[in-house]
């Protein structure tokens, strides 16, 4: 019996998988697609998921060695148009009444460097190439990728809700003496039309008026980062993928993730009683992400 033929129909859709489901655990919901996520997207049904949570390779910063992977652009404006259509076909796939959660991190200029070498903290760090300075800028300028694909994807279609900090109170030190270390990265929430899904009271943050025991969630959210043993990349904590899904999703509701990686937003959704579509590109990274889940964590 192959693979495919020995998984479960854990979305009772009717639709045969498309991908691997694990169906080695009775607690696991999510199925794993291995390949690039702009021709899997293509493939899935309109309107099948509530919710995407992800967080796709930030611009010129990590190289994931595999061919097709978004990030290796040579300019910003080519990562740009490569994540639109993406997030467009993602669109597809989504409810009426569906939300994006995207969480995405800036960088800096290159300053003229054409390469960055191997980091020995942190192999994935190293890049072939450095991407050269965008038209425009000048050595050592913030970029600012997350407000222009936040603005790209709402000139796209979206409706941009809000963008979120993400503080990091356990951020990595810098060696800069010339500017503050950065310590936060963004979190937009975009939804497909005017109005749709959102449970505030699921994600209500404790108040500070001892009147009230709690508030309406805000949009400045402090979660250490989680490192995870085995991963060479940005792995985002679960206490941040938590806050996305319980928000954006029922119980029993359909994720999507088109970057899984280490399948943080699988691990998730089996906690919480969603069900999970993860693609990634990398089949490391697909091993380890099968690997977590069934692990559980
Ligand atoms: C920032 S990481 C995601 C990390 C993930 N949120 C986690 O917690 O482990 C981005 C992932 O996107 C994958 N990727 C890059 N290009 C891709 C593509 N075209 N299709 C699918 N996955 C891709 C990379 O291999 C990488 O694992």
């Amino acid at each position: 019996m192959n693979e495919l033929a020995q998984v479960l129909d854990l979305f009772d859709t009717g639709i045969p998988p498309l991908g691997v489901r694990l169906a080695e655990t009775t607690r696991n919901r999510c199925e794993l697609h291995v390949g690039d996520a702009r021709q899997l997207l293509s493939q899935m049904p309109d309107g099948h998921f509530d919710c995407i949570v992800t967080s796709p390779p930030y611009w010129g910063l990590r190289d994931y060695g595999v061919t097709g992977q978004i990030g290796a652009e040579t300019t910003v404006d080519e990562y740009i148009a490569d994540l639109v259509s993406l997030f467009r076909e993602a669109r597809r796939t989504l409810s009426d009444d569906g939300t994006l959660w995207l969480n995405i991190g800036d960088s800096y200029t290159s300053g003229g460097r054409t390469w960055r070498g191997a980091d020995a903290k942190n192999k994935g760090r190293a890049m072939e190439y450095r991407a050269p300075t965008p038209v425009g800028l000048k050595p050592k300028d913030l970029i600012g990728v997350p407000w222009k694909l936040a603005f790209a994807l709402q000139a796209d279609g979206w409706y941009l809700r809000t963008d979120i900090i993400w503080n990091k109170p356990n951020c990595q030190p810098e060696s800069v003496k010339d500017r503050p270390t950065r310590s936060h990265e963004y979190l937009f929430f975009f939804s497909k039309s005017e109005k749709y899904y959102y449970d505030w009271q699921a994600v209500m943050e404790p108040a500070s008026d001892p009147k009230q025991k709690t508030k309406n969630r805000r949009t400045v959210w402090n979660i250490t980062t989680e490192p995870y043993p085995g991963s060479h990349f940005a792995v985002y904590p679960r206490a941040l993928v938590r806050l996305c899904v319980a928000a954006g999703s029922r119980e029993n509701g359909r994720i999507l993730d088109p970057f899984f990686g280490s399948g943080t937003t699988g691990v998730v959704c089996n906690e919480l009683g969603r069900y999970c579509v993860g693609i990634e590109l990398n089949t490391e990274y697909a091993d380890l992400a099968r690997e977590r889940l069934l692990r559980g964590r």
